[in-house]
Formats: structure tokens, C-alpha cells, sequence
């Protein structure tokens, strides 16, 4: 592969953040975090490179218990629901996780417990005393979310913990006037609470080391770090007084768990310890985190930066054992929709479970990818998705597919015709050149994580197959010329096999089958690029195809551009 650095590692963990079990899985999820770290990951595959690609559900945290409350469940039941949709729905939309596990499991307990023990015990962490809001009614501290009172700005009631929403303000909860519990408006108190603080501020040097060598890091994470570095790292405090959450491994801290953004990252963790038990190799997990030749790539949203580049690392670092740092932490921006910001709160967002009611997934995978927020935040516009499909899926690619096999099958019994060297023309010549150069390009990109750039080129190959196809002409050569028109069919069949590679990671639904229909021996996903650049020999016999990538009507998305106009409205 074109990537340097990757020839000196032996393998690559990929992980996507652990999503919240909250909520549902919508367009900026998948376009932050997801299908980029999963075309990634079936590119390497692909290539025949050793993968393990990681995630789970992140379920810890006081949103979640809020929600629980709210419905009237147990944090448990409503995480585990949560989990199960969005592992089916991620598993409709071609996510390729080697593992997708739940933080709130056995395992991660033990193994997140383990990380703070091994800090405690070097004596890494700072303890300190604050006072905090308490409920002698309900027995125990409250987090700001479940705080409010008058805004000790404006005056006006109903101000949240930390913001006013009728003034804006942002404070510091204990600031509030006659603080109430929202869950029974009983009166709060202040109490002193101890809690451990992970030094952010005595490592930063050791993080600026780390980040300075990584010069290849897309502009905008070095960008945050640096900005994070100038104001100077702070302590953080890495427990809370929750109820929910894995609780503080230490005697009498009964009520204290760990602040979610502490645990939720050891979740990568404790999701490979959970593969490798499953494999029946329970101690291989080290090897993917503690063996220097492994690769670590986290894929993320650009809210993630801070806690991906430096928070975790910093505990990593931390560890007695030795565990490797992220390679590379390739974040993205944030996708809007219909030319408005995405609001999960209002609702209006594209979830994923109901786009998959309607849709397949290759057409929307295929549309993000087009269009991914890479450098900078980006539209999703149900037209721009009518479009990429009919036009381009469908017209580019789909058609020229579906062409060449109805073609091949009518007049040549579907064998691959005689094409030779010698029966080659420039046109022939010229063609084969460009699409293997648009492989070679679309390899490079990739390796480097420019999805978008590589997509150019896999469409460039498209269109490079079109025109070999009206130019050469073998619907009027069928008549004329049978050998000529079987020649160029053969190299037709060259060019698909060029494109079938190309858009496998993007579309692996419809390139599953016409990986198959081309008669190749090896799995796609494991190396398949080693037979994919070899020649299709003629006297193969091809698969029957169907249509790969079907049109859509107009009225097929007019349903979702009116549900999001109406939410527009309100
Ligand atoms: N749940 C977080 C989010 O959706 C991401 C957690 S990533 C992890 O923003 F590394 F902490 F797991
Ligand atoms: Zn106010």
C-alpha cells in the first residue's frame, strides 16, 4: 500500500466511538463515525491487511438515566433495547464490526475498574473535596441536569443546573437561587464530596509530545489540540456521584461511579477482551493493544476530539503496562440536513431504522461517502440522494454493469469472449491504462483516509467504462465483427473488475454479487485485491446478474422531504 507508515505495522485496530445507547442511530452518526471507519476497514480487508474494527454501545452517563426515569425502567432495560436496535440497524446498513459489545457488561466493569486501579495505585490521581448539591429526600448528589432553580442572572425560574435558557447564561450550578431536584422540586443542599482527578495539566507536555508526532493528522484535530495546549490542560475529574455507571473500585465509595468519559474509551478495551474470549484466545486482546506493531485508528465526530487526542491517551500513557497510543485519530465534521443543523432533541434528523424500513443501504452509503463531512460540515439533501442514486449508482454504474452481463449472456452464453494483445487498439489500450490508474489513485487516497478523493477516481473509472463502451461499440460490432465485439466485451469485463474493487468497501452489498458474478475464487474481504488486479481469463463463465442498484421515483422521497418541511414549520 502507498501509505508509509502502515508498511511498519503488522496490523490495524480500527474503532468507531462507542454511539450512546440513548437514541436511535441517524445520518450524522453514520457520516462522523461510521461509514468512513467502515469503508476503511473493508479497504484494508480488501488489501489482505490483519483488521480488528471495534465498537459497542456507550451506556453510562445521566442522559440516559433521565430517559429511564422518564419511561419508568430500570437504566438496564432501556440500554439493552437500545443496544439491540441500533446493533440490528447498524447491521442493516453494512457495518462490519468484528465485535459490538455494551459498556455496561461484566467485562467492562472488570477491565475499566482495572485501569483506574493500576492509576491509583501509582498514586497518579488527585484527590479533592468540593461541595455539590445533594437531596436529602432522594438520599443523594444530583448532576446539573437534574438541577434547577431561579437563574441567578435574570431572576426568571426554571433555570437549568448550568444555563438559563430565557438569558443564556452559563454558571456553575451551586450559583442557582432556591435549587430544586427536577424529579420531586424537593429543596438541595450543599455537601462536600470527594473525587479523583486524572493530572491532564502535569501531562501535557507528554501529550504535546505525542501529538507533535503526528504531523500527518488532518489539520482540524491538531488544530483543537493545539488550541487545548495554549489554554493549558486542565485536571479532570474522572468519578461522579451517580447511581449508574461502573462503580469506584475502592472501600467506602459507595455512590461514586466513574464519569463516563472515563470508562467509555476503556470500552475499546474491554470489547477486544470480550472478542478474544470469544475467539478462545482470551490473552490475544494484548496483542492488539499492547504490541507496538499494531496500528490504532479511532474514528470519530469532531466532539470527540478532545477526549480521543488527549484524555485517553493520557490514560493509556498512564497504565504500568505498556499500551499503544492512536496512530491516528481521523475526525470528522458534522453533516447538516436540507441546509439546517441536525436536532436529535427536536427530532429532526434522518434515524436510521426508518430510512431502512424504505431503502437499501448501498445508495445511502454510497451517497455519504460522496459527500462526506471530511474538511468541513456538509449537506444531506434528499434530492442530492434521488440524484447520486439515479444518476450516478444507477446510470454510472449499475447500467454499465448490467449492460456488459445482458450482453455477454445473450451472444456469448455468458463466457468471457476471446480478447487477446494482439487484437488491441489505442482505444483498448487507453482505457485499461485509465481505470488501472484511477485503482492505483483510489488505493493511495484511501490508505491516507480521503474517502472523498477516492470515490473520485471510483467514479472517474466509471465513466472511463462508459465511453470505452459507446466508443468501442460492440452492439455494432456484434453485426459486423463477432470477434471484434467479444474483444471488447473482454476488456469491459477488465474495466468491471477494476470497478468492482473500487466500490466494494462503499456498496459491498451490490460488489458482493458482482464479485460472484465475475467468478472470482476468493473472498472479497479477504484480499481480494490480490486476484481483483490479476486478468479475467476469456472462456470464463459469468453469473446471471440483476439490476444492482434500482431507480427511485421522485414520490419515493417526497414523504421525507414533507416530514422534515413540517418539522421546519412547528
Ligand atoms: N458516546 C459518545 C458520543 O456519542 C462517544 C463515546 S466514544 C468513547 O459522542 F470512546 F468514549 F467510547
Ligand atoms: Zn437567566
Amino acid at each position: 500500500m502507498s501509505n508509509d507508515s502502515s508498511r511498519n505495522f503488522k496490523r490495524t485496530l480500527v474503532t468507531s466511538a462507542l454511539p450512546y445507547a440513548n437514541g436511535e442511530i441517524h445520518l450524522g452518526h453514520l457520516a462522523g463515525a461510521y461509514l468512513p471507519a467502515d469503508i476503511y476497514v473493508r479497504y484494508l480487508r480488501l488489501r489482505g491487511q490483519d483488521v480488528l474494527y471495534i465498537c459497542g454501545s456507550d451506556e453510562y452517563g445521566v442522559p440516559i438515566t433521565l430517559t429511564a426515569d422518564k419511561l419508568g425502567i430500570d437504566p438496564k432495560e432501556l440500554v439493552d433495547r437500545n443496544y439491540e436496535s441500533i446493533r440490528k440497524s447498524f447491521e442493516g446498513f453494512g457495518m462490519s464490526f468484528d465485535n459490538f459489545s455494551q459498556t455496561s457488561r461484566e467485562i467492562h466493569t472488570e477491565t475499566a475498574q482495572a485501569f483506574f486501579i493500576d492509576m491509583h495505585a501509582q498514586g497518579l490521581f488527585k484527590q479533592r473535596t468540593t461541595k455539590q448539591f445533594f437531596s436529602s429526600k432522594q438520599n443523594r448528589f444530583l448532576a446539573d441536569r437534574y438541577i434547577e432553580g431561579t437563574c441567578p442572572r435574570c431572576k426568571s425560574e426554571g433555570a437549568r443546573g448550568d444555563e438559563c435558557e430565557s438569558c443564556g447564561a452559563t454558571y456553575d450550578s451551586i450559583e442557582l437561587i432556591n435549587p430544586q431536584s427536577v424529579l420531586d422540586n424537593s429543596p438541595l443542599e450543599l455537601r462536600p464530596t470527594t473525587h479523583w482527578f486524572i493530572p491532564l495539566g502535569d501531562l501535557q507536555e507528554k501529550l504535546e509530545t505525542f501529538i507533535d508526532a503526528h504531523p500527518e493528522w488532518k489539520a482540524n484535530v491538531r488544530q483543537y489540540c493545539k488550541g487545548w495546549f495554549e489554554d493549558g490542560l486542565t485536571d479532570r475529574a474522572v468519578t461522579r456521584d451517580l447511581s449508574w455507571g461502573v462503580p469506584v473500585p475502592l472501600p467506602d465509595h459507595e455512590g461514586k461511579v466513574f464519569y463516563v468519559w472515563f470508562d467509555a474509551p476503556i470500552g475499546y478495551v474491554s470489547a477486544t477482551k470480550e472478542w478474544a474470549e470469544a475467539q478462545g484466545d482470551a490473552e490475544s486482546w494484548r496483542q492488539w493493544w499492547q504490541d507496538d506493531e499494531t496500528r490504532l485508528v479511532h474514528f470519530i465526530g469532531k466532539d470527540n476530539i478532545f477526549f480521543h487526542a488527549l484524555m485517553f491517551p493520557a490514560v493509556l500513557m498512564s497504565q504500568s503496562e505498556n499500551y499503544i497510543l492512536p496512530d491516528n485519530v481521523p475526525a470528522n465534521e458534522f453533516l447538516n440536513l436540507e441546509g439546517q443543523k441536525l436536532s436529535t432533541s427536536r427530532g429532526f434528523a434522518v434515524w436510521l431504522p426508518e430510512y431502512l424500513e424504505k431503502f437499501q443501504a448501498d445508495p445511502l452509503r454510497y451517497t455519504l461517502a460522496r459527500n462526506l463531512p471530511e474538511t468541513r460540515d456538509v449537506d444531506f439533501t434528499w434530492n442530492g440522494f434521488l440524484t447520486r442514486n439515479n444518476n450516478e449508482l444507477g446510470n454510472n454504474f449499475g447500467n454499465l454493469i448490467n449492460r456488459v452481463f445482458t450482453f455477454i449472456h445473450k451472444y456469448f452464453d455468458g463466457v468471457v469472449p476471446e480478447w487477446n494483445e494482439e487484437m488491441m487498439t489505442d482505444l483498448d489500450r487507453k482505457a485499461l491504462r485509465e481505470v488501472k490508474e484511477d485503482l492505483e489513485k483510489w488505493d493511495a487516497h484511501l490508505a491516507e483516509f480521503e474517502i472523498k478523493a477516492a470515490m473520485e477516481a471510483c467514479f472517474h473509472a466509471g465513466q472511463v467504462g462508459n465511453r470505452y463502451f459507446d466508443e468501442s461499440a460492440p452492439f455494432k460490432s456484434r453485426k459486423t465483427d463477432l470477434e471484434r465485439c467479444g474483444h471488447s466485451l473482454g476488456i469491459i469485463i477488465q474495466i468491471l473488475r477494476h470497478l468492482c474493487l473500487m466500490l466494494a468497501p462503499v456498496v459491498p452489498f451490490g460488489m458482493e454479487k458482482l464479485w460472484s458474478w465475475l467468478g472470482m475464487k476468493t473472498e472479497l474481504w479477504n484480499n481480494g485485491w490480490d486476484e481483483g488486479i490479476l486478468d479475467i481469463p476469456s472462456g470464463r463463465q459469468l453469473g446471471k446478474q440483476e439490476i444492482l442498484f434500482p431507480r427511485l421515483e421522485q414520490e419515493a422521497i417526497e414523504e421525507e422531504i414533507e416530514r422534515l418541511n413540517k418539522m421546519l414549520e412547528d
